[in-house]
């Protein structure tokens, strides 16, 4: 196959070198995959308003997350077990994105050790974990990471129930465990067939868990947090109450909870509700330099990557992850540019657009359909 020049040709050829249960398992979404496909469509819906004659001979994609300088906004998602993709597996990855001048996010499911990515990492980390039954657990997963050198702890809140993913519960598919619960008793049982919690894990989150616990683990860790999964204005309310410090608008790639909206849908509802109190970053979706730009236009910090990142290590390991980033980034510029808005922070709302401008003026004549949202 020629050479991919984009992530859905990633996709196709990681597809052709992965075994077909470890490809469903990457791609797959819960149940119907109805919020999977939304997901496409609606950023294929959103259209782009660009201007003329602004001074673009500079285009400058840098910003901070948390304080933390990125050279642009696009972050690794947290992901178990990169080792499906490529022997080596978080390292390529960590390498791949300190090379490429961004954040990782360190699934607590990785293959490799957290210590060990940490230790493999060239740029800035964080660590993501779920709030667990033993608050002792969560505290000493957080230790940890703060040890190694993660500068950010994310919990993971949509995961604390099995999800129904009947690609991997056809293929009988069976996640591996993960070195970091070594020595912990984990029990095993049918939930890693469709779970991203590794192999026992699922036992150890705690399904009782409320906001409270946020706000303790706030209070024992010096590292900021971020909580991952907020769909709604009312629970991005509450975040900004509890001690959260930077929130990722996700449904963890509709991997969950089949039928939601599609994350960008509701991205402004929580920017809208959190006016200012915590960073919104978003993932979902994200396949094009386009796709970056409407997120931040809708007023995300940075967006997130989770599927694309074992497309490029599948295809080619370290170097793999960092043409996809560089892919999205150098997408990202020609759209920005291309738009009139040279910096971050001139993007806006006003650049998109997501009704056609002709269905005010012309009667539609009928059988001829104008996509719009
Ligand atoms: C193979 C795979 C494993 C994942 N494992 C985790 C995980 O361990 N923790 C977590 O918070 N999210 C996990 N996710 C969800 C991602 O962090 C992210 O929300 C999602 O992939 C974003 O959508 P995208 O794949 O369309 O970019 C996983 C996703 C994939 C594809």
């Amino acid at each position: 196959m020629p050479a991919p020049v984009n992530i859905y040709e990633y996709e196709a050829h990681a597809k052709a070198q992965l075994a077909p249960s470890e490809y469903d398992f990457i791609a797959g979404g819960a149940a119907d995959e109805i919020t999977l496909r939304r997901t496409r469509a609606v950023f294929d819906a959103i259209m782009l308003r660009p201007r003329m004659l602004v001074d673009i001979s500079q285009p400058d994609l840098s910003t901070t997350v948390l304080g933390q300088p990125v050279t642009f906004p696009v972050l690794v998602d947290p992901a178990g077990g990169h080792g499906r993709a490529h022997p080596d597996a978080e390292l390529a990855t960590a390498r791949a994105a300190g090379g490429a001048g961004t954040v990782m996010v360190l699934s607590s499911g990785s293959t490799y050790t957290l210590e060990d990515v940490a230790h493999a990492a060239t740029g800035t980390i964080w660590f993501q974990q779920y709030l667990y039954k033993d608050q002792s657990l969560s505290q000493r997963m957080a230790h940890r990471a703060q040890e190694a050198g993660y500068t950010a702890l994310c919990l993971t809140l949509d995961s604390t129930v099995r999800a129904k993913r009947e690609r991997n519960i056809r293929n009988d598919y069976t996640s591996p465990s993960s070195p970091n619960y070594a020595g912990l008793e984990v029990q095993d049982n049918a939930w890693h067939r469709s779970s991203d919690a590794p192999r026992g894990v699922n036992n150890l989150i705690d399904r009782a868990a409320t906001w409270p616990y946020v706000e303790w683990m706030a209070g024992h860790t010096p590292l900021p947090l971020v909580v991952k999964g907020i769909m709604t204005a009312e629970d991005a309310r509450l975040c900004a109450e509890h001690g959260v410090r930077g929130i990722i608008v996700s449904n963890h790639g509709a991997r969950q909870l089949d039928t939601t909206f599609a994350s960008i849908e509701v991205l402004p509802e929580v920017v809208d509700a959190v006016q200012g109190k915590c960073e919104v970053y978003l993932d979902g979706g994200i396949r094009r330099g386009t796709d970056v730009l409407k997120a931040l236009a809708l007023g995300a910090r940075a967006v997130l990557i989770g599927r694309p990142l074992f497309w490029g290590l599948a295809v080619a390991g370290e170097s793999g992850v960092r043409a996809v980033l560089e892919m999205l980034r150098d997408e990202l510029e020609i759209a920005m540019t291309m738009c009139g808005r040279p910096t971050i922070a001139s993007l806006d709302r006003s650049v998109l657009g997501t009704v056609s401008p002709l269905l005010s003026v012309l009667q539609t004549p009928p059988g001829l359909q104008i996509p719009s949202l």
